[in-house]
């Protein structure tokens, strides 16, 4: 297995250039079921999690293949509506298969994606959602089974839960909805740019949607879809994450090819915190010379503070004087990265969903173990301004959600290199 290994102590300078969502590119791959005919996916990052996705659409009859960024998906006319354990149970996002395949097939079995080192994850408000549109849904042998007798019938879904909106249950019904009879309304519909990003997908295909972006959502069902040509938006997490990397570094880089209104939370946080950003001519540069000053962050859904980002920012936090909060409103047990940051020197405290953190004047790089994907990102990110060299274990975290990073932060002046264990 590979480890990343970082020397620490550089200021990170230079440009670097955002790579496309991989939260966009995976419901928008299951979109494609949707049609028989071919549609051509472009701005793909190539990533683990990408190459299950295309592993499942074979696994379910459809062809699909990959080259340079950009997927040929061709799903044909004879599909399998089984998406099998082997594949779901290392992808939760496997799950956005069920609305495609249950509006195309009449019926899904797919394996019922277990919970994850983040939390819970449960799938109820997808299930409702699809019941309501007249899904006979079952659980057998840890499969969802889902069938529906006659077409889909449009309805009016509330979908929201303990935690607020699903972004994936929002995309999972509203795929389903395109293809139903008459007009389904999902309120309380996910505002992430990933699922505008599925819509304007599947209105290229044929589908009638409107109001995405928005907690309400209408679509009005068609008979049948067409391929079409998508290119993927850049991804606002990875961008994130190189934000967070020049300013933790005291550095100055311009992040090319990102989307800013996108993370305008984030920005928002880092502003506050004493790090410089500028928006022009489609790029963003960021950079910090002073102290840094401590902030509080609450993960919401969007546009709030992304919890995707949370162990970035906790990386910030703890090399920033003073006292700083994170409190986690979307998974309250997504902290696991704190004890491998304690473990570099950092004071971290947590305090039922959130974390209290006190600032240390250095962190000293130890080896750590990456639980899930952000959480290695936010170990890497304090392995960039520790003392001496951090081992970050459990690779393959890093490798489901960031394209080619270490080569990306050496260009800009990290020490970084992977090895083989
Ligand atoms: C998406 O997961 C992302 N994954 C996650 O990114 C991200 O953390 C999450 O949205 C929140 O932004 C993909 O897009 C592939 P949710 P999703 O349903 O859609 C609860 C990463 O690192 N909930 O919006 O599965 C849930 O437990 C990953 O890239 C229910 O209660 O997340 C959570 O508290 C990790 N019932 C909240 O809603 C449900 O049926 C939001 O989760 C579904 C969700």
């Amino acid at each position: 297995m590979d480890k990343i290994v970082i020397e620490g102590g550089r200021k990170l300078r230079g440009e670097v250039e955002v790579s496309g969502a991989k939260n966009s590119a995976l419901p928008i791959l299951a979109a494609c079921l949707l049609s028989e005919e071919e549609s051509v996916i472009e701005n793909v990052p190539d990533l683990k999690d990408i190459a299950t996705m295309i592993r499942l659409l074979h696994a379910l009859g459809a062809k699909a293949h990959y080259e340079a960024g950009e997927i040929t998906v061709k799903p044909g006319r004879d599909l399998k509506p089984v998406a099998p354990y082997k594949l779901v149970s290392t992808m939760r996002a496997s799950v956005c298969v069920l609305g495609p395949l249950l509006a195309r097939l009449g019926e899904a079995e797919v394996s019922f994606p277990g919970g994850c080192v983040i939390g819970s994850r449960p799938i109820d408000l997808h299930l409702k959602g699809l019941q309501a549109l007249g899904a006979d849904l079952q659980v057998q042998h840890g499969y969802v089974i889902a069938k529906a007798k006659r077409r889909l019938r449009g309805r009016d879904v509330f979908l929201g839960g303990a935690f607020g909106s699903s972004v994936l249950a929002t995309g999972n019904v509203m795929m389903a909805a395109t293809l139903a009879d008459r007009k389904t309304l999902i309120e309380n519909s996910a505002c992430e740019p990933e699922v505008v990003d599925l819509a304007r997908f599947l209105r290229k295909m044929g589908a009638k949607i409107q109001g995405e972006g928005s907690p309400r959502i209408e679509i009005e069902g068609v008979k049948r879809l067409r391929g079409a040509r998508h290119r993927i938006i850049p991804d606002r997490i990875e961008t994130g994450t190189y934000l967070v990397a020049a300013a933790i570094t005291g550095g100055d880089v311009v992040i090319q090819k990102s989307s800013p209104e996108h993370y305008n939370a984030l920005v928002d946080k880092l502003t506050e915190s004493g790090v410089r950003i500028e928006k022009k001519d489609g790029t963003v540069r960021v950079r910090r010379r002073g102290r840094l000053r401590p902030v509080d962050a609450t993960t919401l859904p969007y546009p709030g503070f992304p919890t995707d980002l949370q162990a970035q920012m906790m990386a910030l936090m703890a090399v920033t004087p003073g006292i700083s909060i994170i409190t986690e409103k979307i998974y309250p047990d997504r902290f696991i990265h704190v004890s491998e940051l304690n473990r570099m020197g950092a004071r971290i405290f947590l305090e039922g969903n959130s974390a209290i953190v006190h600032g240390v004047k250095q962190l000293s790089g130890a080896p750590v173990i990456a639980s899930d994907l952000r959480a290695s990102a936010g170990l890497v990110l304090a392995g960039l301004v520790a003392e001496g060299r951090t081992e970050v274990r459990r690779v393959y975290h890093l490798d489901r959600g960031y394209e080619r990073i270490e080569e990306k932060l050496s260009r800009l002046g990290a020490k970084i290199d992977r090895e083989k264990e």
